[in-house]
């Protein structure tokens, strides 16, 4: 199954894609997390994208769209995949559609995550990532049982530095102004599927995977 998820910052997207590839033993490709990988490991590309991640700005299409293809056209993608974080231009929309077709594929669902502007905020500025893991918690939402400890390996928690409320009212500017349009793109072909993601996180993967089988 292809998959895209759309949805705001903070919408939930990462959280609920961790339990939808081991649901359907497909890779996750987060341009996200590429992009912070390269960040961490000082590459060219990291260092490039650091200009724009840090200010909560959108990262170039042509630069966003080279690691896309790359990553598409490796073998494990051809039992499925799923794209979050991408698309999120107008641009970049028509470059997968092009890279698809190049590969003989194409998009079965595209899940928005649906959640009201004023939770975003409350939900980034409190989220923290696990250093060796990357397992994501919530001081509120999602806390684990030792503050600042992951449950699963005992790393230690960070916050990201686009998480501050500056960089979040950049980034939720950048969704609304060059990445909400893509839901009407996607809805005029027939592959928009809305999930309500102010559920609790249990509810919203359940309700995620009646979604993709048919069965909501
Ligand atoms: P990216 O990493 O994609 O960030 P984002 O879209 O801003 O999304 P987030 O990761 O912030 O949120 P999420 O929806 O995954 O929420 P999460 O599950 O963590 O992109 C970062 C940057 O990279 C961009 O700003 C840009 O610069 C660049 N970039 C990436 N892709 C690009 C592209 N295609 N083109 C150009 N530039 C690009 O959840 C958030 C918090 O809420 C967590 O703490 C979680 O525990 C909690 N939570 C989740 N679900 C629930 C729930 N149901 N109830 C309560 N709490 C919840
Ligand atoms: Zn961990």
């Amino acid at each position: 199954m292809n998959i895209l998820f759309m949805g705001p910052p903070g919408a939930g997207k990462g959280t609920q894609a961790e339990r939808i590839v081991e649901e359907f033993g497909i890779p996750h490709i987060s341009t996200g997390d590429a992009f912070r990988l390269a960040m961490k490991q000082g590459t060219p590309l990291g260092l490039k994208a650091k200009e724009y991640v840090d200010q909560g700005l959108l990262v170039p299409d042509e630069i966003t769209n080279g690691i896309v293809k790359e990553r598409l056209a490796l073998d494990d993608c051809k039992k499925g995949f799923l794209l979050d974080g991408f698309p999120r231009t107008l641009q970049q929309a028509e470059a997968l559609d092009v890279m698809l077709t190049e590969l003989g594929r194409s998009i079965d669902h595209v899940v928005n995550l649906k959640v009201d502007r004023g939770l975003l905020l409350a939900r980034l500025t409190g989220r923290r990532i696990c250093k060796s893991c990357g397992t994501t918690y919530h001081v509120l939402f999602n806390p684990p049982k030792v503050e600042g400890v992951c449950d699963k390996d005992g790393g230690e928690l960070y916050q990201r530095s686009d998480d501050t409320e500056e960089k979040v009212g950049t980034r939720l500017d950048e969704y609304t102004s060059k990445t909400a349009p893509l839901l009407d793109y996607y809805s005029g072909k027939g592959l928009l599927r809305e999930v309500d993601g102010e559920k609790d996180i249990d509810v919203v993967t359940s309700d995620i995977v009646s979604c993709l089988k048919g069965t909501l």
